[in-house]
């Protein structure tokens, strides 16, 4: 007899914390496959036993599967990724330059991006993570929201699946939570997919930590600030203004 998701434990994982967190990239490739309840279940599980402000828990997810109204959101959103993509494409000049060359990381970036915005209707979930705001907005809400993002694409690495977080249904806001039942107070932080990858897990590449990663002086790594063996790097993306802007 199959056991009924009460009686199944909260699975465990292969892949080793320390591992899973230095190969957890941004995954916009994934296989045709709807994702079982209990491997929902597992993943939404680790999001909600995230950090928050004095524990308010003001976090809240919306998981997109298969039923009508997900479908409805998903093309929705699919359209205003499609249009963001789009004008970042231009803006950005991901076709120009190294763009051009199409073995460049540029060229196959933005293959990667046209494919996830093409395809992004049929994602195998879509997850609006959404914050429930208990006082006027502030810059530092977003911390009692983003660490149960990341625990849900932790949560998803571990458990062979892979995401990324967008931010594709900011321009469909009105219209989303109009679909959705979402009260209009509510921040939807994150547009997140979710999917069997396709292809494996590389590892993250981000710049060495000792441009990262400061001892008492700013700018100054302390003599411990020394990537791991084997560790790839990879420059700051675009575009890279300063903020604010200088005078003269
Ligand atoms: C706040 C935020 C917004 C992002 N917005 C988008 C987005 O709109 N579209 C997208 O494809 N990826 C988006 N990403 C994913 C980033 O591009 C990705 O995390 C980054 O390039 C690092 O990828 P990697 O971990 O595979 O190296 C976003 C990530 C964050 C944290």
């Amino acid at each position: 007899m199959t056991k009924s998701l009460e009686e199944l434990e909260l699975q465990t994982s292969d892949v080793d914390l320390m591992t899973g967190i230095a190969s957890t990239r941004a995954i916009r490739r994934y296989k045709d496959e709807p994702i079982p309840k209990r491997d929902l279940r597992d993943m939404l599980f680790a999001a909600t036993r995230g950090p928050s402000g004095s524990n308010r828990q003001t976090f809240r997810f919306v998981v997109l599967t298969e039923s009508e109204k997900a479908q409805a959101a998903k093309a929705m959103i699919a359209k205003s990724a499609q249009a963001m993509w789009n004008t970042k494409r231009a803006n950005d000049g991901y076709d120009a330059g190294s763009g051009a060359k199409a073995q460049s990381p540029k060229a196959r970036m933005a293959r990667t991006m046209q494919h996830y915005v093409d395809n992004f209707a049929n994602v195998p979930a879509l997850i609006l993570p959404c914050f429930i705001r208990y006082r006027a907005p502030t810059s530092s809400e977003g911390a009692s929201i983003y660490p149960a993002v990341q625990n849900l694409l932790l949560a998803a690495r571990g458990l062979g699946y892979g995401g990324v977080i967008t931010g594709f249904a900011g321009a469909v806001d009105k219209e989303i939570k109009e679909l959705l039942g979402i009260p209009e107070e509510v921040f939807i932080a994150a547009t997140i997919t979710l999917g069997k990858p396709v292809g494996n897990h590389g590892p993250v590449r981000r710049r060495p930590m000792s441009e990262l990663v400061f001892g008492d002086t700013w700018e100054t790594a302390p003599d411990w600030a020394i990537d791991p063996p084997g560790t790839r790097h990879t420059s700051a993306g675009p575009p890279k203004h300063a903020w604010p802007k200088k005078e003269g």
